[in-house]
């Protein structure tokens, strides 16, 4: 632990508090908030006396406009040592306001601030409890009932010497829910306190010179505390998004207390992840971590990681969105996804995630595809190919209906659990409900280290790189492809499988450049959007392998652009859909030349038939359906299973346009964020 006193100023630490706010916008940006030492004096221990709490709806640039406006902050002060909270928000229940903002405190004077990504079920009971007790309630938020909490642990304290992070643990004792939190308060000046459950907590520590070691400790220590809590009553949900907080002795041993890995990547690349239940507490430049009990599988140590990020990797760039920026990037992001696995030479595939369990796969009853959104068109998108390659039967299950049923999970089975954050609640949900049962887990993450890759047995990492940009488009693209190598990997000893298996896994040889040529389509589909955009409704139909590439299409033009949008399958037109279509719907429909061609011409000919002016996606050397149809958007021929890869990046790139069209903000849609760890 180090230990120069270079003092910096309280605009310096806003600036790092902001700066890391900004760089977490993308998971929620209705409201923001932070929490920083309050007096003006010269002497930082009597200045963290006080907290000072600014929190404004709408950006991160609102709370810096606020900042500005605030007339009792001196900018100038200088801090020895400092800690402060920050927070963006994405409501689900409460409205984006002020005082539902984070951080909230636990009474007009600040004494306990905290701020909380999650939800925290019992919030009604606390609630009520602390009610009974005088506390008085300002906000709609279940994180309130934390601060109050906290503030009335500390007001029953046994004892005067109980530390910050006793106070917290026995706070967390009485919590249901999911959570990540950050406490600051008056009566511990210089210190936080962090600890999670179900949700992600990172530690980033930036230190110019080498710490003494690689793994920081974990001390296990019992401390069990009972509150009497009157019935339960469970609650609507609150979701917020975001946390990040900077402490520092000095300028150059920074711990920063995060919710994901991009809120630090330009002040270090060295990083602990939290465990469940860990409490984390940095004072006087230390951290500490303990638990109060160690279980299966514990380490007692947390590992400094060295992550592969870069910063470049989290700036836009040239381009005018993340969203454009990621569109953009598939052509290497699937020859990432792909490097160091697939072998085209020798048509093999490696995955050394997988490598300890395949064969239990390969003995397995049937296949389980878990995801959510995009994800879960993703294994849509698959399922034909596992099907084919594995010959094992294969459901493909959104998150929230598979637990809604109950469905049915046995020990041989084989869950795959897709999310591009790792860190969605209701996978995360559904991975918990398939363990219980004994099912093998795997996942397909793009997150190291989240909740997910860290749960699962085993699994794949796609690789994509930091996906900002709230539209899924890379991650999805790179998720096929896993699945695709997880397929191949499958059936790699199946010797009459092998044509089969060479012919996929050189259609992924050249998947990069087909990708290049699908994007070089983009002034094409720019021009199509100015037609489309003052639409109310646009239908997107296809079949087969190209099912999925309706649904997602539909997703992102629904999503970024606030224009109704159906995925329909070919085959259910006849019965019901069709009556949609008139002279005046816009309707794209892909074909391609697969085993379903015969019959989306079909589909095409009925479109037509009722005054249908359909746009199509289809294979550029498909001379009948260019000759036949108004309006095409040609596409290079790729392998079948591989090819709702390129059908999918026209309209990718159609749903971004249109959002630029309609004036819309693409990176920041309304009423979304990047990572739903809510229910
Ligand atoms: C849509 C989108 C969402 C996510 C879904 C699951 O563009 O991004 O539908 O796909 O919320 O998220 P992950 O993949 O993080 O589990």
């Amino acid at each position: 632990y180090l230990n120069y006193h270079v003092p910096r100023t309280r605009r310096e630490i806003l600036e790092i508090l902001l700066k890391g706010l900004r760089r977490l916008e993308y998971r929620g940006y209705d409201s923001a908030g932070v929490g920083i030492d309050g007096g003006n004096s010269k002497d930082w221990e009597s200045n963290a006396r006080s907290i000072q709490l600014i929190k404004q709806r709408g950006k991160v640039k609102a709370l810096d406009e606020e900042i500005h406006k605030q007339q009792d902050i001196d900018l100038d002060v200088e801090f020895d040592v400092h800690s402060g909270i920050a927070h963006t928000r994405w409501a689900t229940h409460g409205e984006p306001s002020p005082v539902n903002s984070h951080p909230q405190r636990s009474d007009k004077n600040n004494e306990f601030i905290v701020i909380h990504n999650g939800i925290i079920t019992n919030y009604k009971d606390l609630k009520k409890f602390l009610e009974s007790k005088g506390y008085e309630f300002e906000s709609e938020t279940d994180t309130e009932s934390i601060a109050k909490l906290v503030k009335y642990m500390y007001d029953n304290r046994e004892s005067d010497d109980i530390s910050f992070a006793t106070l917290v643990e026995r706070v967390t004792q009485q919590l249901e829910g999911a959570f990540a939190l950050v406490f600051k308060s008056v009566h511990y000046p210089g210190e936080v306190v962090g600890t999670r459950r179900g949700g992600p907590l990172l530690i980033g520590v930036r230190s110019d010179h080498k710490l003494s070691s690689d793994h920081i400790p974990v001390l296990y220590r019992s401390c069990s505390y009972k509150l009497q809590h009157p019935t339960q009553d469970r609650p609507g949900h609150l979701s917020l998004y975001a946390c990040f907080i900077r402490v520092s002795k000095i300028k150059r041993l920074m711990w920063f207390l995060i919710c994901h890995d991009s809120a630090v990547i330009e002040h270090t690349n060295r990083v602990i992840f939290l465990e469940d239940d860990d409490v984390a507490a940095v004072m006087d430049g230390r951290l500490s971590i303990h638990r109060i009990k160690r279980t299966a599988g514990d380490y007692p140590a947390r590992a400094i990681q060295t992550l592969q990020m870069e910063l470049q990797q989290i700036m836009m760039g040239n381009y005018s969105s993340f969203m454009q920026k990621e569109i953009f990037e598939q052509p290497e992001s699937v020859v990432n996804t792909m490097r160091g696995r697939v072998n085209f030479d020798n048509n093999t595939v490696t995955l050394g995630g997988l490598k300890d369990h395949i064969k239990e796969i390969q003995r397995c009853r049937r296949l389980i595809l878990i995801a959510c959104g995009t994800s879960y068109h993703a294994g849509v998108a698959t399922r034909q190919v596992l099907e084919e390659l594995t010959e094992l039967p294969v459901m493909v299950e959104l998150a929230s209906d598979f637990l809604d049923r109950n469905t049915p999970v046995f020990r041989d089975d084989v869950c795959f659990f897709i999310s591009q954050s790792g860190e969605t609640a209701d996978s995360l949900m559904a991975l918990h409900y398939c363990k219980e049962r004994g099912a093998l887990t795997v996942g397909i993450t793009n997150t190291v280290g989240s909740s997910i890759s860290r749960e699962t047995d085993c699994g794949v990492h796609i690789n994509a790189g930091p996906e900002i940009g709230v539209a899924s488009t890379k991650a999805y693209t790179s998720q096929f492809v896993a699945l695709i190598m997880f397929a191949l990997l499958m059936c790699d000893d199946r010797i009459s499988v092998q044509p089969r298996r060479r012919e996929i896994i050189q259609g992924l040889r050249v998947l990069p450049d087909l990708i290049k040529e699908v994007l070089s389509l983009d002034d094409e589909i720019q021009k199509l959007a100015t037609e489309l955009y003052q639409q109310k409704s646009v239908l997107i139909m296809g079949r087969g392998y190209h099912y999925a590439t309706c649904l997602e299409g539909a997703l992102k033009i629904k999503e970024i652009t606030y224009m109704h949008s159906e995925g329909i399958l070919a085959g259910e037109l006849k019965h019901g859909p069709l009556a949609l279509v008139d002279k005046l719907m816009p309707v794209i429909m892909i074909i391609m030349r697969d085993h379903t061609y015969v019959k989306c011409q079909n589909a095409l000919q009925q479109v037509v038939a009722r005054q249908g002016r359909p746009i199509v996606i289809c294979d550029k050397e498909d001379h009948e359906t260019i000759k036949t149809s108004s309006r095409t958007i040609k596409v290079p021929h790729c392998v079948d299973c591989l090819q709702g890869i390129l059908s999918v990046i026209p309209l990718q790139l159609l749903s971004f346009h249109l959002a630029v069209l309609r004036g819309y903000d693409v990176d920041c849609p309304r009423n979304l964020a990047k990572s739903v760890t809510v229910e």
